[in-house]
């Protein structure tokens, strides 16, 4: 059945485009995905999936129940876009000014689309039940979070979960499958330096925050390049400073924002650790007081071992004109995680650029587009993917 899908799935590339396009030029925000999860969730009853709507605002959760027994397996798709001006010049551009999908969570809508429509076909045969899940709010608005306080996974609760990206960086053929690991834990730091404002010509009689900034903005730099283990992998980056509103006042505080991006829960540790004991000291021997709060906002997102072994097998049997990358890891983060962490997966990067037709913008630009020749590869993979699960049992 798997290598069938995969053929098949070829053969509907043409809707998976129609799909594509039509998202791609109405992209929504957040969790305000109301046109694409009504586009969505008329598709999958007329397939005569049972289907729940408004699930964390917008999110549309449906179910296919298989002709034989078999275990509940969740395929997990985001449909959000971003706050960005499209510059691509493509036909099928956004008619949202500002509002664009530069991410590729329109290509993972239809992909998904097309995953349903290709396991319908078969629903006589399908060994368990098969929870689709479309998703709102992937792009930092804890979407996943909300779907899973909202219930999605129970009623029925699956055993294991799959989800998809398409990956800019790398062409179609090519295929990120890496056990373990595979993306970044994030927080978000906020430190905020006491000082004591004054006049900027008698800085004797302050307390400088500004200078005491720079000195922890300085000294952080160390934690990464002395504290952390040089085989592991980690990151602190400061990426908004405050301070002042006049050149001629020394303010009374300064406040720093960044991020902190790890694997391990060890790595993380040490690094909060650090960045507390850095940020408080330095500003304490600059004679000020720092609050330092780290805040996690997405766990890191960790592939069961087992899962992507047989999916690695799947691809070469099936596939075999595929590139495999098995460890291909990002800093990036994806709430993709907090399902996983949840019900044991597999999060696949599928390549989507192609360079000699200038389809290889990053991820979050305004001239993103993909190649897509990616969509018929992603649905074939995923359809056959949840069949190899279903089968595992
Ligand atoms: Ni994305």
């Amino acid at each position: 059945m798997q290598a069938s899908l995969i053929k098949e799935a070829a053969e509907i590339k043409d809707q998976l485009v129609d799909w594509r396009r039509d998202f791609h030029r109405h992209p929504e925000l957040g969790l305000q995905l109301n046109r694409t999860a009504g586009v969505v969730a008329s598709e999958l009853k007329h397939l005569g999936l049972i289907v729940r709507t408004r699930v964390a605002e917008t999110g549309v959760v449906g179910l296919l129940k298989g002709g034989q027994p078999g275990p509940v397996i969740m395929l997990r798709f985001d449909m959000d876009a971003l706050p960005i001006m499209e510059d691509t010049g493509a036909s099928y551009a956004s008619v949202n000014p500002g509002v664009m999908h530069a991410c590729g969570h329109d290509g993972h809508t239809a992909i998904g689309l097309g995953v349903a429509r290709l396991l319908c076909r078969h629903q006589k045969e399908l060994p368990g039940v098969i929870k689709f899940i479309f998703q709102p709010g992937e792009e930092g608005f804890a979407g996943a979070q909300r779907m899973i306080e909202e219930g999605v996974l129970e009623n029925p609760a699956p055993i294991r979960s799959l989800a998809m990206h398409l990956w800019n960086t790398h062409p179609v053929g090519w295929i990120g499958l890496t056990p373990g690991p595979a993306m970044a834990g994030a927080e978000k730091i906020e430190i905020v330096i006491q000082g004591k404002g004054g006049h900027a010509a008698a800085p004797d009689l302050a307390v400088d925050p500004v200078v005491a900034a720079a000195q922890v903005i300085a000294a952080l730099q160390t934690v990464v390049s002395r504290n952390v283990d040089p085989i592991e992998a980690a990151v602190v980056s400061i990426s908004e400073v405050k301070a002042g509103d006049v050149f001629n006042v020394i303010p009374p505080n300064a406040r720093l924002k960044g991020t902190i991006r790890t694997f391990k829960p060890k790595v993380r540790e040490l690094v909060i650790r650090r960045v507390e004991e850095i940020a408080s000291n330095v500003a304490r021997a600059m004679g000020c007081k720092a609050d330092v709060e780290c805040l996690q906002i997405s766990l890191p997102l960790v592939n069961d071992i087992a899962v992507t072994k047989r999916l690695h097998h799947l691809v070469l049997e099936n596939l075999p004109e595929l590139t495999i990358d098995d460890s291909c890891r990002v800093m990036g983060s994806e709430d993709m995680a907090d399902f996983m962490h949840k019900v044991p997966g597999c999060y696949i990067f599928v390549g989507s650029n192609n360079p000699t037709r200038g389809l290889d913008s990053p991820h979050h630009s305004p001239k993103f587009d993909f190649d897509e020749n990616a969509l018929p590869l992603g649905a074939g993979l995923m359809a056959a993917a949840a069949w190899e699960e279903l089968e595992a049992g």
